[in-house]
């Protein structure tokens, strides 16, 4: 690390230079210093924040090289309501997302980040989302005062000097400026978790700009994920014919070698993480499942009509509580070492605990808060873990991860998923008619309230796509985007002999009238995999409906399993009155989506309707 206004002989690149110098000029730091990654800046850091009491060291013979940082109980997870797509037009922000006239938002920023790290040190963060150097990479720097960002956006990117070599004297970089909102009088002492109570997540999407104030958790603060692989990206894969996805992407292998990489978009809450990392249950000896995204994927269609994608991160910033060996064995090996955990218990020997690790909590904890905690407390519903606690590692740790998770070219996609949490309606698992008919089901998807969100319990939010928090344009403009890639990559993949991937619904929570789940999920949800591939490569089973192609029973494979058929029914039913009141749902949902709403998906709905009223 070089700890100078004068830049380092690693940047070759004034623009850059100038940009940070203006920066500084800005925000007043103490001093500024140029991040190059290596193993010495990381250490150092580190070391400085568990003396400054912003981490833990944990115990290096149960979990060697890993560390607690606990926030303040105000700075615990994304802001959806202080975050702004600032578009010249409001109408290309769209009704989905906060915006403001960037003139005005440029004025506010100006005041806020005037002086706003003062009292404090400037890192100057360059990093690669995507592998560094490939065509689907795209390049970032980030600003910051936080040393906590610097130590995670490490492992969540591919963080360092070499990526100025990519950038070489003029190459394209997404400016992105992060304070806590915190700056320090002469001799005032810091505090542990610096923030502020104003918040703004600010996003520029014309001029591809982050800037954001107030807070130093995840997403908000490591402005690779969420602001410039979803937000910013987003808005690139308009303009460019490519998608940015809040997608998984995992690879199937069958015991004869035959692979298939498939996406999946699932609303938060819904396990995706698990699901990235699922372990083929018994009765699927041969079979592999490989990781190689848990969170985000850019895709782009290839000449031969096929679509590649990429997972743009280096690592997982994962919800710790109720991950477990029964929910997901390979995230826990993924975390044995070398991680930074955030807002988790920390045990009395130096270890880490959350609710779902183990059935029985250890006999005391200090929870995130700092307080002594006993299970009486827990009994007394006193969570010992922020029920957002995070843990933070190199996707490379990852047992499952896949061998082609670097590759810079991407890995074919044989199939999309988009699932949700509901109850009832929806059934297991259901193919598209088409592109058009996947595209509506991605747009009309929907997910019940847990306790852990606002709003009342069991009521559907409808997230298209899951993009709902993370689209940096209007949402209407996005599905016609979706429309649009399919055509074109359809003609394309024809002239090759290929075809685009197929679109699923799937629903792994139905629940009974006692309001059990009837579907086991977890590691069986490979089963509706196999059957997805099997459908891919034309060989499984499938009765048309009038919402797509189901399978019965006996078109999945049920070694290893004592699912019965009456289970089987419970989980694929389909009710006309559920229908019939679902697609009202969609409708009011289209019309709160304004006009941007592409005729074909309002088309595809009445279509839709009527086959229920005959068919169902
Ligand atoms: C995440 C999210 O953190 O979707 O991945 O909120
Ligand atoms: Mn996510």
């Amino acid at each position: 690390m070089t700890s100078c206004l004068v830049k380092p002989d690693f940047v070759k690149h004034a623009q850059i230079v100038q940009w940070v110098s203006d920066i500084a000029k800005i925000t007043q730091p103490d001093s500024i210093e140029w991040c190059d990654g290596s193993d010495e800046e990381n250490a150092r850091l580190l070391k400085m924040m568990c003396d400054a009491g912003t981490m833990t060291k944990l115990n290096p013979e149960l979990r060697p090289d890993s560390y607690l940082a606990c926030s303040d109980p105000s700075d615990v997870a994304r802001v959806e309501g202080r975050t702004f797509i600032c578009s010249e037009k409001e109408s290309d922000a769209g009704p989905t997302n906060n915006w403001a006239d960037p003139s005005e938002m440029r004025e506010t920023l100006a005041d806020l980040f005037e002086g706003c790290m003062r009292g404090r040190t400037m890192y100057v963060v360059p990093f690669s989302m995507g592998p560094l150097g490939s065509h689907i990479a795209h390049i970032g720097i980030e600003i910051t005062d936080s040393p906590y960002v610097v130590v995670n956006m490490r492992m969540m990117a591919r963080m360092g000097k070499a990526v100025y070599d990519v950038l070489g004297e003029d190459g394209e970089f997404v400016p992105c400026v992060h304070t806590v909102g915190a700056p320090l009088a002469e001799g005032e002492k810091d505090v542990a978790w610096p923030c502020n109570d104003e918040k703004y997540i600010v996003h520029y999407p014309e001029t591809r700009e982050i800037w954001s104030y107030g807070s130093g958790y995840g997403g908000n603060a490591l402005l690779g994920k969420k602001c410039l692989a979803l937000r910013i990206a987003s808005v690139m894969g308009r303009d460019q014919g490519w998608l940015a996805e809040h997608m998984l992407v995992l690879g199937v292998t069958n015991p004869e070698g035959k692979k298939h990489f498939i996406a999946a978009a699932f609303p938060s809450a819904c396990g995706k993480t698990n699901f990235a990392m699922l372990i083929p249950p018994a009765g699927y000896e041969g079979w592999k499942v490989e990781t190689v995204g848990d969170d985000i994927a850019w895709i782009k269609p290839g000449d031969d009509g096929r679509m590649y994608a990429i997972n743009p991160e280096a690592g997982f910033f994962g919800v710790a509580p109720g991950t477990s060996e029964k929910t997901n064995p390979n995230c826990l090996k993924t975390m044995e070492k070398n991680t930074i955990f955030t807002n988790v218990a920390l045990t009395d020997d130096g270890d880490v605990w959350w609710e779902g690790l183990s059935k029985q909590p250890p006999a005391h904890l200090i929870d995130w808060q700092g307080n002594d905690w006993t299970p009486s407390d827990g009994e007394a519903g006193k969570k010992a873990a922020h029920p957002n606690a995070r843990f933070t590692v190199s996707a490379a740790q990852c047992p499952s991860i896949d061998p082609d998770w670097e590759n810079p070219e991407g890995v074919p996609i044989s199939a999309f998923m988009f699932g949700g949490r509901r109850a009832d309606t929806l059934p297991l698992v259901v193919e598209s008619f088409d592109w058009t008919d996947g595209v509506y089901k991605a747009a009309t998807m929907g997910s019940e309230k847990t306790a852990a969100a606002e709003g009342v319990q069991g009521e559907v939010r409808r997230d298209p796509f899951a993009m709902i928090p993370f689209c940096g344009y209007n949402m209407g403009d996005y599905f016609q985007h979706w429309l649009n890639v399919g055509e074109a990559t359809e003609a394309k993949a024809k002239a090759a002999g290929n075809e685009l991937p197929k679109i699923f619904k799937v629903n792994w929570f139905r629940k009974d009238e006692n309001g059990k789940f009837v579907w086991p999920g977890f590691g069986q949800n490979m089963r509706v995999l196999d059957w997805i591939i099997g459908r891919c490569e034309g060989q499984a089973e499938a009765i048309e409906t009038a919402i797509g192609y189901v399978p019965k029973y006996d078109d999945l494979h049920w070694q290893g399993s004592d699912f019965s058929k009456e289970e089987f029914q419970f989980v694929t039913d389909l009710s006309k009155d559920d229908w019939l009141k679902e697609l009202k749902n969609h409708d009011a949902l289209f019309t709160k989506l304004g006009d941007h709403v592409p005729t074909a998906l309002h088309t595809a709905r009445v279509k839709k309707g009527e086959k229920i009223a005959q068919n169902m």
